[in-house]
């Protein structure tokens, strides 16, 4: 598929472009992805942002649409210091618009970025800056900030706040707040995307992830640094509204209260520093699964191998390469009530990863890649000592589907082995459908070909209804 690259569109039309997506309070990608989506009629089905078209965009807008989950509901919103910072002015307008009432702390270094005035003046509160504000302590405390919102919002997320949220330092104002509060957090990082690829921010991230918190973005796309791109961009105001509204969205679901680790996605098995083993999984399935059970009211701990898809919406996820890294990161987040393992594991890895790009020779046979199995990680949550209420695994065949997702049950331990055939001719790799069938030990249910998403949403409240009668 063709790919367009904003930074090499003409100036002229670079200026356009940038001038029509402020006016929408949207990136820049995102305005050219529904400009096409819009000619095309489709957007709503395979555009990333889809729920914005749902969400109102302008000031009186809301009448026609109105969320409802925000109305008198108390946000905290931490502003971090960043570029992105200056977004928090229109995330804070959007949030009043919808009836929320926004509570701002700001850090020292967001000061740098965006004045306590201008954000006092947007929210018509006042501006919490300081730990030990004599007055502040007295009036309202960290503590009582921290508990008399419903919710706290981190916005921008920087790398060093998401550090010390990760090791519970508490030496301002933002950090101890985060440190003493009894409430859902909802962060949305925003930093270079090297700093977020650092191998501290990963380990940060699965921290945050495994400590509950809530992420919406990073998006990828141009960064304020000319020239670089990637993930880090901070998410919108309207997709942090869709994240808030979701999170404040009180009404009973099937799956409130309950946990569910997952995985989605292929894993790269690395051969030397350049080349990996990967396979031709997209991670469509795992994730459209993952944001199902999300819709209905579950905590979604996703471990993602590496995709091209965006995190699905309202789901923790902790993005991974190898099947060890998924495998460790999945044991770190049980006990769980459901686990479903969608992920394409691969069943080998080289015997040894060469430290350096292993260079051709002339007149030299071709290298032999010696291999070892991996870890099998759903057979390990179906044996674990902390196994999950409910097991799920996907059999994706070429041959013998049947007989070999029967087998399947017992010797992954699994209650439900979902099969799908993944011969060429199918298209459900990398495809947008898929037709399954539900292997359980009393029987087989067949399902016609549908839609990936239609899929998950079955699975879903299959899951749901499964949960319901395990706990009867
Ligand atoms: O054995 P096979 O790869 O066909 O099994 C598929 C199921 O097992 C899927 O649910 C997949 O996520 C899971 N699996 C795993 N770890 C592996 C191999 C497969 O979790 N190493």
């Amino acid at each position: 598929m063709a790919s367009i690259t904003i930074r090499n569109l003409d100036d002229a039309t670079k200026e356009k472009l940038r001038l029509r997506a402020a006016a929408h309070g949207r990136s820049m990608e995102e305005e050219v992805r529904l400009l096409l989506g819009e000619m095309t009629h489709d957007v709503a089905l395979s555009s990333p942002v889809s729920h914005l078209r749902s969400a109102p965009l302008f000031k009186g807008e809301g009448k026609k649409n109105p969320a409802q989950f925000l109305a008198g509901r108390d946000i905290l919103l931490i502003i971090g210091g960043g570029i992105a910072a200056y977004k928090c002015l229109d995330l804070i307008r959007r949030l009043r618009e919808r009836g929320a009432h926004v509570r701002p702390v700001l850090t020292k270094a967001a000061e740098e970025f965006v004045t306590p005035l201008s954000v006092g003046a947007l929210a018509a509160d006042k501006v919490f800056t300081e730990l030990f504000s004599r007055e502040d302590e007295h009036d309202i405390g960290h503590i009582r900030l921290s508990r008399e919102a419903d919710l706290i919002v981190v916005a921008p997320a920087t790398a060093d706040l998401m550090a010390k949220m990760a090791n519970g330092l508490a030496n301002d104002l933002a950090s101890a707040v985060l440190m003493a509060t009894d409430k859902p957090v909802l962060i949305a990082p925003a930093m270079n995307p090297r700093m977020w690829n650092h191998p501290a921010t990963r380990r940060n991230r699965a921290t945050l992830a495994k400590d509950g918190i809530w992420f919406v973005g990073p998006n990828s796309g141009e960064m304020a640094e000319s020239g670089e791109s990637g993930a880090g961009r901070m998410a919108e105001p309207l997709e942090i509204v869709a994240a808030i509204e979701k999170l404040l969205d009180r009404r009973p679901k099937p799956l409130s209260g309950k946990t569910i680790v997952m995985t989605s996605g292929p894993t790269h098995e690395p051969i030397d520093p350049v080349r990996y083993i990967a396979n031709r999984s997209s991670g469509k399935q795992g994730h459209a699964i993952a944001a199902a059970l999300a819709q209905l009211g579950a905590t979604v701990h996703l471990v993602s191998g590496p995709v091209t898809i965006p995190d699905p919406e309202g789901v923790s996820v902790v993005h991974v390469e190898s099947a060890r890294e998924m495998r460790d990161a999945v044991e770190q987040l049980l006990p769980a009530d459901a686990a479903v393992m969608v992920a394409a594991v691969a069943d080998w890895r080289t015997a040894n990863e060469a430290g350096e790009k292993i260079k051709k020779q002339p007149g030299e046979t071709a290298p032999a890649l010696q291999m070892v199995e991996n870890p099998d990680i759903l057979a390990g949550v179906g044996h674990n000592k902390q196994r999950p209420r409910l097991v799920v695994g996907f059999a994706a065949e070429t041959q013998d589907l049947l007989a070999n997702a029967r087998k399947k049950l017992d010797n992954k331990g699994a209650d439900w082995i979902v099969a799908n055939d993944v011969s060429h001719t199918t298209g459900v790799m990398g495809g947008d459908r898929n037709a399954v069938r539900i292997v359980t030990r009393s029987g087989i249910e067949e399902w016609p070909d549908m839609s990936k998403e239609e899929v998950a949403e079955r699975l879903a409240a299959r899951i749901a209804a499964a949960l319901r009668t395990i706990e009867v």
